[in-house]
């Protein structure tokens, strides 16, 4: 085995000689067994006869290492520390030389068998070659690397090189993802009697992703209040697998925290963010998702602004009438104000004031004040309120406490007597006389002994009114008697005129008559008229 070169010419020499010249002198020889094979580093034994009819001399032609033992015109050899192929060559001398050869093969499993590491993610739809790399293994003849999806045959091939190399081009799709591809060797050796040796990679996984070429969808508001929490969405379809997705949100800088789920191919994070004060500004917030090694990204910008309400101040929240209050209205620099409130509007300014002489009418008056910012484009409100408190009355007027009611007994009357001011005064009302309680609200019916004149007195902390009521009943009956001697006077003085003209008329009759009775008396002659 050590003699290098020269090796093989020798036995190829003395072969191609045997077999020009068989039979030579009548004898043979021959060699058991004709081929072999053999595991690597093993041994073998080699029978060389000769049909030579006395003692010949047989040898072995090899640079193995080799034992002989013999017979009567036979020798064996063992051959051992086989390590490669060779054709070992008897030969013997009976008259003349002759040879055959024999065929040892060996054979060995391979070293190495490998499958060259696959991407950590490979994108659906693009090609992936598998590499499978086999060191060793003979012999290379009845050598096939075959490259495996799981227990599926991608491809078959001859081991060629050393190492041997086969590879195979597969289009990565959906169904590849977390595969487990692997690399095997067989060594077919049925033929020559022995088994079919296998032997594998290590399986090495697949993963596949989808990342569409599209941006996330970025939701959220274009401004934000500090100190308020706004939402924060960012979501994505189309992907694959969905469940692989990292998501990340930055706002300028500062990692949210969101809350990631997970639906079919879609991916949706929400956060919910408070702004500080310090951030106040325009940001940029983006939206970073990551598959396999590829991201998509999007950024929208957020305006943080603060505005607290403007700030309305009365002088004083609570006065007496008729004295003068300052309304202010302030807010923050940027802002304008508008102040109102039953006043009509002024035009908004950086602050806004008025003045105003405080009236019972004032009493509870509400003073608003809007203020305005534009924020990115965007006008914004607050509001504030302020309540005016004035202090006034007691008041007991004529309008709300009327000081004459006339009635008829029986009648459904209310009878209403309001006393205002601030604080609410009290009002109470006695009959002059007998200081009994005037009865205000419904009276019905209205009875006779209500009649009477009142002093209502209002009285507040701030001092004391008096008003005098009167309240007049008409009772029914009187009236109707009235009406009888109304008629019955009527009647009589009817009857003695109609008396007097009768009798009147009869004296004037009676006169007539005795006139003309004196006339005929004077006048003898003449005629006297009928009556
Ligand atoms: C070797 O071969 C010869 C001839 O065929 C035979 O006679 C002999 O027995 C063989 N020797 C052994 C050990 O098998
Ligand atoms: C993948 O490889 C095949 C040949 O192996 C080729 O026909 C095909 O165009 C390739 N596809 C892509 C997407 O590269
Ligand atoms: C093994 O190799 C031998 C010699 O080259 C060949 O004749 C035989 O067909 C091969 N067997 C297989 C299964 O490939
Ligand atoms: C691939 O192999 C891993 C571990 O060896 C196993 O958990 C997984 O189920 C295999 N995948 C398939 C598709 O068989
Ligand atoms: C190859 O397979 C054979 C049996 O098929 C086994 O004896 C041998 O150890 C394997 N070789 C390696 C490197 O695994
Ligand atoms: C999402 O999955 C649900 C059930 O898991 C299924 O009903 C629905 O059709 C799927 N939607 C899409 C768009 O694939
Ligand atoms: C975001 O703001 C920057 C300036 O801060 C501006 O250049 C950019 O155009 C804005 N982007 C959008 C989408 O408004
Ligand atoms: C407030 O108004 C009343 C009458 O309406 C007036 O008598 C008074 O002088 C006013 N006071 C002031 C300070 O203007
Ligand atoms: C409102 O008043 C408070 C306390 O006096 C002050 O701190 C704040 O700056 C004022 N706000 C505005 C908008 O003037
Ligand atoms: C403040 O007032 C404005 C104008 O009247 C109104 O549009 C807005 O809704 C109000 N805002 C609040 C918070 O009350
Ligand atoms: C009440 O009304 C009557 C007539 O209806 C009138 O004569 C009287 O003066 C009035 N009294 C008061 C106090 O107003």
């Amino acid at each position: 085995m050590a003699l290098g070169t020269a090796r093989p010419a020798l036995p190829a020499l003395l072969a191609l000689i045997g077999a020009l010249l068989p039979g030579l002198g009548g004898a043979q020889t021959s060699v058991h067994p004709l081929e072999a094979i053999i595991p690597r580093g093993g041994s073998v034994q080699v029978n060389c006869s000769t049909s030579c009819d006395h003692r010949a001399f047989l040898g072995l032609e090899t640079q193995l290492t080799k034992k002989e033992s013999q017979g009567d015109n036979w020798k064996i050899f063992e051959l051992s520390g086989v390590q490669e192929d060779s054709t070992p060559i008897c030969f013997s001398y009976c008259q003349a030389q002759t040879m055959v050869s024999m065929s040892l093969t060996v054979y060995w499993f391979p070293e190495r068998v490998e499958l060259a590491p696959l991407p950590r993610w490979q994108p659906v739809g693009e090609n992936l070659t598998l590499r499978c790399q086999v060191a060793g293994g003979a012999p290379r003849t009845n050598l096939t690397v075959v490259l495996l999806r799981g227990e599926e045959e991608l491809s078959r091939q001859p081991a060629v090189g050393e190492p041997a190399e086969a590879t195979v081009t597969v289009l990565a799709g959906r169904d590849d993802h977390l595969a487990n591809f692997s690399c095997r060797t067989e060594l077919d050796l049925r033929s020559r009697g022995l088994g079919l040796f296998q032997n594998s990679s290590a399986p090495r996984q697949l993963r596949t992703f989808v990342l569409p070429e599209t941006h996330p969808n970025l939701a959220i508001p274009s401004i934000v209040e500090a100190g308020t929490e706004w939402p924060v969405d960012c979501t994505m379809d189309g992907l694959f697998p969905a469940s692989e997705a990292q998501v990340r949100l930055e706002l300028s800088g500062r990692n949210l925290h969101p809350t990631v789920t997970h639906k079919n191919d879609s991916l949706l994070a929400t956060a919910h963010d408070k702004a500080n004060m310090e951030e106040e500004g325009t940001h940029q917030l983006s939206c970073v998702v990551t598959l396999g090694h590829q991201s998509r990204s999007w950024r929208e910008n957020v305006t943080i602004y603060s505005f607290p309400a403007p700030n309305l101040t009365l002088s004083e929240p609570e006065v007496s009438e008729q004295t003068v209050v300052t309304v202010e209205c302030e807010a923050q620099a940027g802002a304008l104000v508008m102040l109102s409130g039953g006043v009509p509007a002024r035009l908004p300014g950086p602050r806004a004031q008025l003045q105003l002489n405080a009236s019972a009418e004032d009493n509870g008056r509400i003073f608003f004040c809007s203020a305005l910012l534009e924020v990115a484009g965007q006008v914004l409100h607050k509001n504030q309120t302020r309540e005016l408190r004035v202090l006034y009355g007691p008041r007991l007027d004529k309008r709300d406490c009327l000081g004459n009611w006339t009635w008829q007994e029986g009648s459904q009357q209310t009878l209403t007597c309001q006393a205002w001011g601030n604080p609410v005064p009290e009002l109470k009302c006695h009959r002059k006389g007998d200081n009994a309680l005037l009865p205000i609200g419904d009276l019905r019916p209205v009875t006779r002994e209500v009649a009477g004149t009142y002093l209502c007195q209002a009285r507040s902390p701030r001092g004391e009114v008096t008003r005098e009521v009167v309240v007049n009943v008409i009772y029914h009956r009187n009236y109707i008697l009235t009406t009888i001697l109304v008629t019955v006077a009527f009647t009589i003085g009817a009857a003695g005129l109609a008396a007097y003209f009768y009798n009147r008329q009869r004296k004037i009759q009676k006169y007539k008559l005795q006139k003309a009775q004196e006339a005929a008396a004077m006048k003898l002659n003449t005629p006297a008229t009928p009556p």
